[in-house]
């Protein structure tokens, strides 16, 4: 069975093809290389030993996408990862960001929406939830106001799914909202490339580990939280890859309950920014230099998954912890640096 990945060689792109390739499927890959590279494609057949098909494509290009889809009309699911994701450059170019995020998945939509199996798996984000009033966050919590551009497409990508969803019976959708990935593959064939200085906090620490950075600054000491730092669902990438898996298989197989379904994809488990650090430093054997500064614009306090629905309809759960990730996150991080 044929399925696209767009947005393919990116993080969770890259190790969601490794997942649906160990489970047999046959993997077509588009990306612009817009924030990855080709040296991914490797890392994914030195893994699984299959290279899967690769077109660069920008998803911008309506005739492109357009005769991609004529080209493979074989085609049986898609996973649609393709999309800009720093939150600070969408607040800068809010344009590029909806043009990026919003017109590539509406041109997507519009051609598979002409295939004979339309099954469409979306990469959400728990940011559509904002500081949710309770915790742990259920998908039926309040999507609140986006605090960015990059949230709000997020937001619309969700709305615009649903819309077509409800005129279009044919169209099976799961949108999975990702609390916050993090780690690499255990083989260190693949994992997390970020261009510049990491906005995100585990590339920051594996980096200033790596004495890249002088220290890693802590956003905020005096949250309403067990030790003042904010609290967050830390996902290992694997298992986050692996319920993609899932969910394109339940969609396979008909088992969907709606044609709009929508998951959280987390641990259950918060961890402060003081915990995340603290778990790096026991896998690692290496203290971090760090300080408390003041608060970053635009954080939350506490997000962590409610994760019944996911358990317990989608049929998934994550089997691996936060040294599990932080683990792997250093080890790929050494790989990289030491090339
Ligand atoms: C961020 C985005 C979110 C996006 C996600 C993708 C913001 C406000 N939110 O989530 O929309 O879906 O990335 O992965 O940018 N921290 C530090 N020092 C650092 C970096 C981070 O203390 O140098 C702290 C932050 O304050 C936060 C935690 O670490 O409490 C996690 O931060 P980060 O990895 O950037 O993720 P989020 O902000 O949760």
């Amino acid at each position: 069975m044929k399925i696209l990945v767009t947005g393919g060689l990116g993080f969770i792109g890259s190790h969601t093809v490794v997942e649906l390739q160990n489970e047999g499927f046959d993997v077509v890959i588009i990306d612009d290389l817009s924030n990855s590279s080709l040296e991914v494609l490797e890392g994914i057949t030195s893994i699984s030993g299959i290279k899967p098909y690769f077109e660069e494509l920008d998803l911008k290009i309506k005739s492109d996408v357009k005769s991609f889809f004529s080209k493979h009309s074989d085609v049986v699911g898609v996973i649609h990862f393709a999309a800009s994701k720093a939150v600070g450059e969408s607040v800068k170019e809010p344009l590029m960001y909806y043009e990026n995020n919003i017109s590539t998945l509406v041109y997507v939509l519009q051609e598979m929406t002409k295939l004979n199996r339309q099954n469409f798996i979306f990469s959400s984000s728990c940011t559509v939830y904002g500081q949710a009033d309770e915790l742990p966050i259920t998908e039926n919590a309040q999507v609140k106001p986006a605090q960015s551009p990059y949230g709000n497409t997020k937001q619309i990508g969700e709305e615009i799914i649903q819309d077509t969803c409800k005129v279009n019976e044919k169209l099976n959708s799961i949108a999975l909202r990702y609390f916050n990935p993090i780690g690499a593959h255990p083989s260190t064939e693949i994992g997390e490339l970020p261009i510049g200085v990491p906005q995100n906090l585990v590339p920051f620490i594996t980096q200033t580990a790596m004495g890249m950075r002088e220290r890693l600054s802590v956003f905020g000491g005096d949250y309403a939280t067990p030790d003042g730092t904010c609290v967050r669902d830390y996902i290992h990438v694997v298992d986050l890859a692996k319920a993609h898996v899932v969910a394109l298989q339940r969609l396979l197989e008909n088992k969907n309950t709606s044609n709009y379904e929508v998951f959280n994809l987390g641990t259950g488990k918060g961890s402060s920014v003081l915990e995340a650090i603290h778990s790096f430093e026991k896998v690692s054997k290496k203290k971090l230099k760090y300080k408390i500064v003041d608060r970053r614009e635009g954080d939350i306090t506490a997000a962590y998954a409610e994760t019944s629905k996911a358990n317990n309809v989608l049929g998934w759960k994550t089997e691996l912890s936060l040294d599990d990730a932080m683990s792997s996150a250093w080890k790929w991080e050494q790989k990289i640096r030491n090339k």
